[in-house]
Order: structure tokens, then C-alpha cells, then sequence
């Protein structure tokens, strides 16, 4: 064991070393050679140092670098050094961390990242947390709570008694919601298509001026951070509205929350700490490994009894918070381990700065392609810029050629009826030196496809 593990962090180490050089797509061939991990099952045991090996040889250049400096596809963190770290020593201990009794470490760490992440961004420090595999999870236990809530008060008993014949509940979205919001609702049996939807500003942020009546059986889900534009519906007003009405607002925030740690961002945020729920990434813009997200609820008990799983005699209840009690599933991985390892090593002036970085290195970006003649098309208020590059042809050519290059990774979308590229800087590896060389190999490659 120890000599396969020492094997095994030698290779890891050459390749966290080596991303940096290489092309960030892995090539054909090397996505053809996964084939050599395939064939029938052995029918006997296979030495572990060899297949290791193999995974190796074989699996590391058919990843893509997104733990590299130029990896700027949907929105996709890296990992820091402590939390990989981290994470190895978590996989070493293999914690289930449902319960207190089968962990108390990672029940600890996970109260003690509770506490952190409610401070670091501004939220009422006696909200509740779980933590869930990302934001899509996230937003689904959080609008679970939501649903628990409003139908507890008008006098309903959804956990047992389900939505058959249950009072009705609104739900208010913007026109630029999220689709893993959508998905939350259809799961939730509130459905994707019964919402009703608010008209955007042209930065993708849901209109105030626009809402409709709101009442207490209304969920008023609001965005902090647009996937496109990196935009902010605006928190103050929305949530003052709500809490008028008794609505509940809640948050679907993957990356955008992290901006209230830096005071250039904060303004932005004004007023989010004021809504019922949020949901927040952290294998985004944290930069811890794949996969965790956090649910925060205002009022832990609402989260509680939504996700609970009724009795079983087996089950212990102590005292404390039983990390079971605020996640959808039982048996998971020690998600906190890798949070705490990541706050304790960047402190708050490290997450500031990183996140600033960022924000200054997206600044960067739509300097250069401004100044090399080509359209940004938002505001850039955080990491994510949309550029055009003339006609929505030219623009899916110079994405597919970019990807080809291999220098950096963008991908594609269509803005409010325009075709635009999507660079969101969110790694915190991410160096003024890759965005140089990232926009240049942009410039390049657009330039060839159609000479300004
Ligand atoms: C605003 C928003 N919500 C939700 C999600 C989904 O997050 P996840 O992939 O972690 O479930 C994203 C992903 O980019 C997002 O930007």
C-alpha cells in the first residue's frame, strides 16, 4: 500500500506539474487510446501498480486541463494545492460523512466550514448548511425547503402527505434563469413550465419594476451572478418586496456569491443577505476538486424537515447538527474536509485576492479584444465576458479553431440573440501572462478567419 500511494502521488505531482505545457483539449489520439482501458473484465485480480500505471499513461492526456492557468469554459474552477491535498488525505480516511457517530471530523469540519462560508459572505450566521454535490443540488434542497415552508404555513404537511390536493405555490423567475434552477423545480414537482417568468435588462438581470404581486405562497427565485454575463438581479429590491408579501426568496448563486468577499464587489450583492435560501458552487470559483456546493437556509429547520428521512431504529440522533439532516442523501464523501483546507490556506485576504485577480484578469481580456476591434458584449462586472467576433458564423469558427489551437478553452453561446464566445476566469491558477497568451492566440485566430 504505501509504496503504490507514494507510486500514485509521484505520478499525480508529474502531472500537476507538467498542465502548463500542455495543450489544453487532449488530442484525438489520445482520446482514441482510452480504448486500452476497455476489454473484457479480467477474470482474475489485476496488480494495482500496474493498472495505475496504465491509468496513467493512458487517462491523464485524454483529460482536459481545467486545473491549468487557460481553461475558460462554462464556469470551471481549479483545484488549490491544500484542498487537492486535502482531498488525498480525505480519500485515505474514507469517511462517511452522514452521520457524527461514523465521523466526527468530518461532521466538525463541516460545522466549522458552516460557520466560515455564512461570515465569509455576508449571510445570517445561524442559517443552516448542507453540503451537496453543486449548485444544481444545491438549488434543488434549498427550493425544497422553500416548498416545505410555504406549504407548512398555509397549513400543509408536503413530507407526508405530498402535492396531491396541496394549496397552490407561485414561483417567480427571471427571464435569464438558470436552467438547473428549471431542472430543481421539475424535480420538486413544482414544474419548469408553470413559472412565471420576468422580463431581463439587457444584462440578463431580472427587472424589479417588473415583478409581479407577491403573496406567501410565492418563491421568488433570483440570480447572483448570471452564467453569461456574470450579472446580478437586484437583491435589495426583490427581497424587500418579498419580505412585504411573507415570499420567499431564494438565491441560485454558483459563483457570484464569492464576489461579497472583496469590497470592489460587495456593492453588487447589496441586500442578497436579506432572502430565505441560497445556493453556492465551490467547486467553481473556491477551487476546491469536484464535486461540492453548499445549501444555506435561513431558517435550518425548514431544510431539516424537508430532507428528512422520517425514522429508522438504526439511525442515531445526537445532540449536535447531524450532517444527514441537511442533504438529500445519506451516505456521501467528507465534502467539508477540502472547504476548510481551502479557507484556512487562502485566509480571507487570499480568497479576496484571488477573486479580484480574476475579475482584473477578465478586465484584461476584454482590453485586448476591444482593442483589437472585436465586440464585447456585456458589462464586465465580474470574471465572464462575451465577446463577439463579427457574424455569428465567424464567431463559431474562431471558437472551433481556438479549441483546436489548444492554448486555452472557450466555449460558445447565444446572448440574447447574439452569438458570442464565453471566457469566464474562475481558476485560481490563472496568471496575467496565460490571459496575454490566451487573447493573443484569439486575436490570431480571429484575425485569420476575418482580417479587421
Ligand atoms: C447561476 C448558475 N446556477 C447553477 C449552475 C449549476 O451548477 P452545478 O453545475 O454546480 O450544478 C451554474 C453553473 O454554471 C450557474 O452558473
Amino acid at each position: 500500500m504505501k509504496e503504490l500511494l507514494a507510486e500514485t502521488a509521484a505520478r499525480a505531482a508529474r502531472y500537476v506539474t507538467g498542465v502548463d505545457s500542455r495543450s489544453v483539449m487532449p488530442s484525438a489520439d489520445a482520446i482514441a487510446q482510452l480504448r486500452a482501458l476497455g476489454g473484457p473484465l479480467p477474470e482474475g485480480p489485476s496488480d494495482p501498480a500496474q493498472l495505475l500505471a496504465l491509468l496513467d499513461d493512458v487517462g491523464s492526456p485524454a483529460t482536459v486541463v481545467t486545473t491549468g492557468g487557460r481553461y475558460f469554459g462554462f464556469v470551471i474552477g481549479g483545484t488549490l494545492p491544500a484542498s487537492l491535498a486535502a482531498n488525498w488525505l480525505a480519500g485515505a480516511w474514507d469517511q462517511n460523512a452522514a452521520m457524527q457517530v461514523m465521523s466526527p471530523v468530518a461532521a466538525k469540519v463541516e460545522e466549522i466550514v458552516r460557520e466560515w462560508t455564512l461570515d465569509l459572505l455576508g449571510l445570517p450566521p445561524n442559517s443552516g448548511a448542507g453540503f451537496v454535490t453543486g449548485t444544481t443540488m444545491a438549488n434543488f434542497s434549498g427550493l425544497a425547503a422553500a416548498r416545505s415552508a410555504i406549504l407548512q404555513r398555509a397549513g400543509w404537511n408536503v413530507e407526508d402527505d405530498g402535492l396531491f390536493g396541496a394549496p397552490a405555490i407561485r414561483v417567480v423567475v427571471g427571464q435569464e434563469v438558470h436552467v438547473s434552477v428549471l431542472r430543481a423545480l421539475t424535480m420538486l414537482g413544482l414544474g419548469r413550465s408553470r413559472v412565471i417568468t420576468v422580463p431581463a435588462d439587457g444584462q440578463g438581470r431580472m427587472r424589479a419594476d417588473a415583478l409581479p404581486a407577491l403573496d406567501q405562497h410565492t418563491i421568488v427565485c433570483m440570480q447572483a451572478g448570471n452564467v453569461n454575463t456574470g450579472a446580478f438581479d437586484p437583491a435589495k429590491e426583490i427581497c424587500a418586496r418579498a419580505r412585504e408579501a411573507r415570499a420567499w426568496v431564494h438565491v441560485d448563486s454558483a459563483f457570484g456569491l464569492w464576489g461579497a468577499v472583496s469590497p470592489l464587489y460587495a456593492p453588487l450583492l447589496d441586500g442578497v443577505g436579506d432572502a430565505d435560501s441560497w445556493a453556492i458552487d465551490c467547486h467553481k470559483w473556491l477551487n476546491v476538486p469536484y464535486d461540492s456546493g453548499i445549501v444555506v437556509v435561513r431558517e435550518p429547520e425548514h431544510l431539516r424537515r424537508a430532507l428528512s428521512w422520517g425514522s429508522a431504529a438504526y439511525l442515531t440522533q445526537s445532540a449536535g447538527r447531524e450532517p444527514w439532516q441537511f442533504t438529500p442523501d445519506a451516505s456521501r464523501r467528507a465534502r467539508g474536509i477540502e472547504l476548510w483546507a481551502a479557507m484556512r490556506s487562502l485566509g480571507r485576504s487570499g480568497l479576496r485576492e484571488m477573486i479580484e485577480r480574476n475579475c482584473h484578469q477578465a478586465q484584461l481580456f476584454a482590453q485586448r479584444l476591444q482593442a483589437a476591434g472585436f465586440t464585447v458584449l456585456n458589462d464586465v462586472v465580474l470574471n465572464q465576458v462575451l465577446v463577439s467576433f463579427g457574424t455569428p458564423e465567424d464567431t463559431r469558427r474562431v471558437i472551433s479553431e481556438l479549441q483546436a489551437d489548444g492554448t486555452c478553452w472557450c466555449g460558445g453561446t447565444v446572448w440574447q440573440g447574439h452569438t458570442a464566445m464565453r471566457i469566464s476566469v474562475s481558476c485560481w491558477a490563472t496568471t496575467d501572462e496565460d490571459v496575454e497568451r490566451s487573447a493573443a492566440a484569439m486575436i490570431r485566430i480571429a484575425r485569420s478567419i476575418r482580417p479587421i
